[in-house]
C-alpha cells in the first residue's frame, strides 16, 4: 500500500496560518505533520513529535532529518515569515524541490531584498542601511524627506514609520529602535533601513512559482489610503479595478522581482505601489497571504488556496488556477487604541449586511490589545463576497462600522509608547 505523501508544515505559534493548511491537507489526503517554532526544553517536556527551534536552524534541520528517517517526508512548507528560511535549508538538506537558501533570505531580509532588487533592474525606492548605533539627528541632516523608516526583518507593518522632517524622523527613529530591540536584535549589530516614501495606490499580489514561472492567483486592491504615518492594513478586494495594462505590468513586476530575488518554487506575496512614474516593488515575501486572509479565495470548482499550494508541494498537477466566486474581500480589523479589550458588540449586525460572509474576532476578551507601529495582530476579520469589487468594499465598511469594541484602559500594561 502506498502511504500519503507527508508535509512538514513550519509556522511560528502565532501563526493564523495552520487551521487553513490543515483543512487543505485533510480534503487531499495529505498527511500534514505540524512544526511550531519551540524551544526546545519546551518541546522535550511537551512531547512534541517535532519541536523545532527556528533560531537555531543546523539543529532544527538535523531534528528534521532524524524525523525522516522514520517518517519519509515529500515536502517542507513555510507557512509564515518566521519559517521560510528554514524551510529552504530543510528542503535542501532533505533533497526536495526548493528555494535557493539565499533567495529565502532575500526574501526576508528587506536590506537584502532591496539589494538584490536594485541589481536585477526591478524599480525601488532609494533606500539606506544605518546600524541602531547611529545617532538619528545625523541621519535626518542626510536624507530627502518624505522617508519611510523600518526593521530589516519584522512583518505586518510593525515600526514601519513615515517621517515628513527632521523631528517626526528623530521620534520615529527611537520608537522603531525600541520595537526592534524588544523583538531581539542586538543593540550593536542591529540596522534599521530608510526608504525615499513612495506615493500611489498599493496592490499585493498573491502568486505561484513553478521552477520560475510565476501563476498570478489572485490581485487585491488597497482601497484605504496607506500614507502613513502607520501603515495599518485594513481592506483587501479581488479582482482589482486597475486597467488591464496596470494589473499586466504589476504581474510582469512580480515575476521580475521574483527572479532578481532567486525564488523559484512555492508561493509568494509580493505588495507594489503604483503611481506616474511605474510600478514598484514594495516587498515580495516567499509565503502566502497572512491572516485569515485566503479565506474569500478560491479557485476552479472550490479549491483553496491552501489546497494549490500543497498539491504544488508535492509535485501533483494543479487543477485550474482562475480565481472562482466573484468579487471578494477582506478587512483586517485594526487595533484603534492600546488597552484591554473587553467586549465586542454587533456581530450578528455586521453579518446581517448584505455580500457579508463572515466576521471572525480573534482577539482573545480580557487580553491586552496592541496597535501599530508595536502591535503585530488584529481584533479579527470581516469576510466579503459580491457581485463587484465596489460592492464588496462597501459592505466591509459598513459591516466594520456595525462592531463595537470596548477597549479599556489597562493598568500594568507593558509601555507602548
Ligand atoms: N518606501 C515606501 N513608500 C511608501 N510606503 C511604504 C514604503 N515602504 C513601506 N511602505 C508602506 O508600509 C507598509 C509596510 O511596509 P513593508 O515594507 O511591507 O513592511 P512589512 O514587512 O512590515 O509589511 C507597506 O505595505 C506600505 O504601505
Ligand atoms: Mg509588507
Amino acid at each position: 500500500m502506498t502511504r500519503p505523501p507527508r508535509v512538514v508544515l513550519l509556522a511560528s505559534p502565532a501563526t493564523y496560518r495552520s487551521g487553513a493548511f490543515l483543512a487543505a491537507a485533510r480534503r487531499l489526503g495529505l498527511e500534514a505533520v505540524q512544526a511550531t517554532d519551540t524551544p526546545e526544553v519546551l518541546a522535550e517536556r511537551w512531547a512534541m513529535p517535532l519541536g523545532l527551534d527556528f533560531s537555531r536552524p543546523e539543529a532544527a534541520v538535523a531534528a528534521l532529518a532524524a524525523y525522516a528517517e522514520q517518517h519519509p517526508i515529500d515536502a517542507v512548507l513555510a507557512l509564515d515569515d518566521s519559517a521560510t528560511m528554514l524551510a529552504a535549508r530543510a528542503a535542501a538538506a532533505l533533497g526536495l524541490p526548493h528555494n535557493d537558501p539565499d533567495a529565502a533570505l532575500a526574501a526576508r531580509d528587506k536590506w537584502v531584498m532591496r539589494q538584490a532588487l536594485r541589481r536585477g533592474g526591478v524599480p525601488v525606492p532609494e533606500f539606506r542601511r544605518y546600524p541602531l548605533t547611529a545617532d538619528p539627528q545625523t541621519v535626518a541632516g542626510e536624507i530627502p524627506f518624505p522617508v519611510v523608516l523600518k526593521p530589516t526583518t519584522l512583518s505586518g507593518s510593525r515600526g514601519v514609520i513615515r517621517a515628513d522632517d527632521r523631528n517626526a524622523f528623530v521620534q520615529a527613529w527611537e520608537r522603531t529602535r525600541r520595537i526592534v530591540l524588544r523583538e531581539g536584535a542586538s543593540p550593536k549589530n542591529g540596522e534599521l533601513l530608510v526608504e525615499r516614501y513612495l506615493p500611489g495606490v498599493e496592490v499585493a499580489l498573491e502568486g505561484l512559482l513553478t521552477g520560475g514561472a510565476l501563476q498570478t492567483l489572485a490581485l487585491f486592491d488597497k482601497p484605504d489610503p496607506l500614507e502613513g504615518p502607520f501603515f495599518e492594513e485594513t481592506i483587501y478586494v479581488t479582482p482589482s479595478r486597475l486597467p488591464e495594462a496596470t494589473r499586466a505590468a504589476i504581474s510582469a513586476r512580480t515575476r521580475a522581482a521574483a527572479a532578481a530575488l532567486g525564488l523559484r518554487e512555492g508561493p509568494v506575496h509580493a505588495e507594489l505601489r503604483i503611481n506616474d512614474d511605474g510600478v514598484w516593488l514594495i516587498e515580495m515575501a516567499g509565503r502566502s497571504i497572512g491572516g485569515l486572509c485566503s479565506t474569500v479565495l478560491e479557485f476552479g470548482t472550490g479549491v483553496s488556496l491552501e489546497e494549490l499550494i500543497l498539491l504544488h508541494a508535492v509535485g501533483r498537477p494543479l487543477p485550474s488556477t482562475e480565481r472562482a466566486g466573484g468579487a471578494a474581500g477582506v478587512m483586517m480589523i485594526p487595533i484603534p487604541k492600546a488597552g484591554m479589550l473587553r467586549g465586542v458588540s454587533g456581530i450578528e449586525d455586521a453579518m446581517a449586511v448584505s455580500g457579508v460572509t463572515g466576521v471572525e474576532i480573534t482577539a482573545p476578551l480580557n487580553q491586552p490589545v496592541v496597535p501599530l507601529p508595536e502591535g503585530a495582530s488584529y481584533l479579527g476579520f470581516i469576510f466579503a463576497r459580491d457581485e463587484t469589487p465596489q460592492r464588496v468594499e462597501q459592505a466591509l465598511r459598513l459591516a466594520h462600522a456595525r462592531l463595537a469594541f470596548r477597549i479599556e484602559p489597562a493598568i500594568n500594561l507593558v509601555a507602548v509608547g
